[in-house]
């Protein structure tokens, strides 16, 4: 396969745990996934349950609907969209938080923006043997109300034996200080895996957090560095790299489209909170 990336940007990767590749998606690219992903939220219809008004019933609902979305396409909305009666207190576009995990398989925009010669040829220069695209995203970072999502590493989320996640993060808007973008710990990749979430067993609805290390990660925003990048830029995250974005806080929306692959040959848990039905094998980066 042709070589995408240069000698700088492979050495770069592994040394800082990150890489940012401005220009790797096109404008029209760009608008063309957020319109699918504004379609997608402008026919989701909030399960039934929703309605029902305990905090621990909403707790349940979302938990199965979090560990049945791996395989489908789900919308989950921003905490705090919904008052202690199960009601939105926004708009349903502008309570949506992001849509997960598996678009980029089942929907025809999202798996032609995720299978590209492009993004293997990358996958394959950073030293991926086989890279599989196990999960997606689509971030919404809302004005005004986006979460923060706390400093992590993904291989917490998505663990292999040996650790192969690898995210590939696109930015479909600008992404600014202002509006939440990606931070970063230059470096932390070289550290180890503090926690992993995991399937908690029968009943099998429950999840749970090991501690590996208690060694802190690194503290948001003094121990990391921002990455503001412009529509179209990738950024490339190891799974053991320390990263978090911040509450939005501006009158722009920050959307982006993520996608976590892992190696084919590393393995995967049955204890994984993600795990697609026998029918949906995982596929393996390639041109569409
Ligand atoms: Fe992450």
């Amino acid at each position: 396969m042709t070589q995408l990336l240069s000698d700088e940007q492979v050495d770069h990767y592994h040394r800082d745990g990150y890489l940012v590749i401005p220009d790797f998606a096109s404008a029209a690219a760009c608008t063309e996934l957020r319109e699918a992903a504004e379609a997608i939220v402008d026919e989701f219809v909030p399960s039934a349950q929703r309605t029902v008004f305990t905090t621990d019933e909403q707790v349940r609902v979302s938990n199965d609907e979090f560990l049945a979305s791996g395989s489908g396409i789900w919308c989950f909305f921003e905490q705090g969209a919904f008052d202690g009666d199960g009601r939105l207190t926004t708009s349903k576009a502008l309570g949506i938080n992001k849509i997960g995990h598996a678009m980029h398989d089942l929907h025809p925009v999202f798996r032609r923006f995720s299978y590209t010669a492009d993004l293997a040829a990358v996958a394959t220069d950073i030293g991926m043997v086989d890279p599989l695209a196990l999960q997606s995203m689509y971030i919404f970072k809302q004005p005004h109300i986006g979460g923060e999502v706390s400093c992590h590493q993904d291989a917490t989320f998505l663990y292999t034996d040996p650790i192969t996640v690898t995210g590939f993060w696109f930015a479909i808007e600008d992404a600014t200080l202002d509006n939440g973008c990606l931070w970063a710990a230059p470096g932390g990749h070289r550290t180890s895996l503090r926690t992993l979430f995991k399937r908690a067993g029968a009943p099998a609805s429950g999840t749970k957090f090991d501690v590996l290390d208690s060694t802190a990660l690194p503290r948001p925003p003094d121990d990391l560095v921002p990455l503001e990048v412009p529509a179209g830029t990738m950024v490339v995250l190891h799974g053991l790299l320390p990263h978090w974005s911040d509450v939005n806080r501006s009158p722009r929306s920050r959307h982006a489209y993520s996608l976590h692959c892992i190696d084919a040959a590393a393995d995967y848990p049955s204890s994984n909170w993600l795990q697609r039905p026998p029918d949906r094998p995982l596929n393996r980066l390639a041109a569409a």
